[in-house]
């Protein structure tokens, strides 16, 4: 053990001479040392990989992420499959990288393929399937299913199947009330809502499946993920955001002179706005006519940014189709760079979208709420906010950890939201310029709210809870008792009375902080009571 140590910090003091060090040294010591020096090599190589790995560009992610969606296929699997013969048969046109299997209305396959050519040698086996008392659009996309002729065997093992829909409410606050200490719990409820690998590349897979049929028109276009599928702060049922991106067409090898050239003859329209619509208009169409597995085709194009709305049944995503949104990609971004700064940003960000979402303060149907979004935003600028400002030394967060959620609602539960507007580009509170009931400055077109569509109910709803929470969380009742009963943050899950009673005035709600909520938890406390603070006295006489 002396000895691996040893050797452990003459590796970090001075890797390159470690071939001089061997000589001299017992044979039988040689060997042994020799194989814990590669180890230690393989160890530090792995070390490097993964750092450069965290390192990647934002922009470098989604190309490898949508290269390996471009070798991908999405197979639908009758109900039992015998996984090894599975993998054997769509072996023989080409090595597969990965592979998973999930549920979405039946069983079904994510295979990735190690090379392109594969999915070439895959797609020129397959028939179009002969429908009886019906047509088939005859279009060809990755999208299969698999045939299984005759009745399988049972003996087989079944294959794993990967879980793409986050557990319920009741199911979190159970977890949650299992941990050790709120820290632990705001780290659990990331790592059980946040998007895992799968359903990433399973987003990835469904924008290149759409980029065939958009391809069709244009054949240099690409479809990309944005928003919350790419941004960090996705969690599993999200929507999927997708960016028909167009700029492919414009690049072009012929070098500006002054002699002759040539040029495409183009369609015009009115305005740009006008051109995004025709465009999306027609996708929509093919989407709707000619794409498997698409259905419910909505195409929204009045609205202020024009989409396509439809649910991808294999997948089981809902998705929104934009073009002509870099400024969407470019937020998606700097929300990812924020992300990446320090793991307690997300940390905050999943618990209050959690939050918020459990007392309908956000929704997935549009409406007058707060979105996702905006919370995520109003994060951040509380971060700006905080004195010194986010994002201070790893230290200094580590002993912020639990005290930024109560933080973050005692923020928001006394912000000045009637005169302020909340700027993450300055990292100050502004002068509202409208008024709108929340004012929350679109970080890239600076004239634009991002939250214009949130009315003063919503708002009030909002402050209210935030207060309430803010007041819960400096209750000591409020820490763990016991596992069976909810507690910390899982205890801020529960229903609140502003939920269904309507908001009442703020100055009311200031003289009263107890809601009902409030009385019935502390009151399910007193009655464990007598036992659990009683476990807790001895606990603290123990310590
Ligand atoms: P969830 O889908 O709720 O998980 O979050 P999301 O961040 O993906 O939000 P949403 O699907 O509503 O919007 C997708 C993306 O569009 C956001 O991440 C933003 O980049 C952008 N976006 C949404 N709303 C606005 C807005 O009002 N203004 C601007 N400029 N961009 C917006
Ligand atoms: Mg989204």
């Amino acid at each position: 053990m002396a000895a691996s140590f040893g050797v452990c910090r003459l590796h970090f003091r001075a890797l390159g001479g470690l071939d001089k060090f061997c000589l001299g040294l017992e044979p039988q010591t040689q060997v042994r040392f020799t194989s814990t020096t590669s180890a230690l090599k393989a160890q530090t190589e792995k070390k490097t990989a993964k750092a450069a790995k965290e390192s990647r560009t934002f922009q470098a992610i989604q190309e490898e992420r949508k290269e390996e969606a471009e070798r991908s296929v999405l197979i639908s699997c009758p109900p039992k499959i015998n996984e090894k013969k599975f993998l054997d048969y769509l072996s023989k046109h080409g090595t597969i990288n990965k592979h998973f299997f999930y549920n979405s209305y039946g069983a079904n396959a994510v295979v990735e393929f190690s090379s392109r050519e594969s999915i070439a040698s895959l797609k020129e086996s397959i028939n179009i399937p002969a429908v009886e008392h019906e047509a088939a659009v005859p279009f060809k996309s990755r999208l299969l299913s698999l045939k299984w002729p005759g009745s399988q065997s049972s003996n087989h093992p079944m294959p794993k199947f990967k879980e793409q829909s986050p557990p319920s409410i009741n199911e979190i606050t159970q977890l949650l009330s299992e941990r050790d200490s709120m820290d632990e719990q705001l780290q659990c409820l990331t790592e059980t809502l946040q998007l895992t690998e799968e359903n990433i590349s399973l987003r990835f897979l469904v924008c290149s499946l759409l980029r065939d049929i958009a391809g069709a028109y244009f054949p240099e276009c690409i479809i990309r993920p944005f928003g919350s599928s790419v941004n960090s702060f996705g969690k599993l049922g999200c929507d999927v955001d997708m960016i028909l991106d167009l700029d492919g067409i414009y690049a072009t090898s012929q070098k500006k002179g002054s002699g002759l050239s040539l040029e495409y003859q183009v369609k015009r329209g009115a305005s740009e706005r006008a051109v995004t619509q025709s465009i999306l208009s027609v996708i929509g169409k093919c989407v709707d006519q000619f794409g498997p597995g698409c259905v419910g085709v909505q195409s929204i194009l009045q609205a202020r940014c024009p989409l396509v709305r439809f649910a991808h049944q294999p997948s089981g995503f809902q998705c929104d189709l934009t073009a002509n949104n870099r400024v969407a990609m470019k937020s998606s971004e700097l929300l990812f760079l924020y992300g990446k700064l320090d793991p307690r940003v997300r940390h905050l960000v999943f618990s209050v979208r959690c939050w918020a979402r459990a007392h309908s303060i956000t929704s997935s149907i549009p409406g007058a709420w707060i979105t996702n979004f905006s919370l995520t935003v109003m994060v951040v600028f509380f971060l700006q906010q905080r004195n010194p400002p986010i994002l201070p030394t790893l230290d200094r967060l580590k002993e912020l950890a639990e005290k930024l959620l109560q933080e973050f609602f005692e923020f928001y539960g006394n912000f000045p939201f009637n005169k302020a507007s909340i700027n993450i580009r300055k990292g100050k509170e502004q002068t509202k310029p409208e008024t709108t009931a929340l004012y929350i400055q679109n970080p890239f077109e600076t004239t634009l709210n991002i939250s214009k569509n949130v009315n003063a109910t919503q708002l009030e709803r909002f402050v209210a809870l935030c207060r309430e929470s803010a007041w819960l969380l400096q209750q000591k009742e409020i820490l763990k008792q016991s596992s069976d009963s909810p507690w910390g943050f899982a205890a801020l899950l529960l229903p609140s009375v502003t939920s269904g009673a309507g908001v009442k005035s703020r100055r009311k709600r200031k003289l009263e902080p107890a809601s009902s909520r409030i009385k019935n938890l502390l009151d399910s406390l007193k009655i464990k009571g007598g036992e659990t603070v009683a476990k807790k006295g001895s606990a603290n006489a123990r310590r």
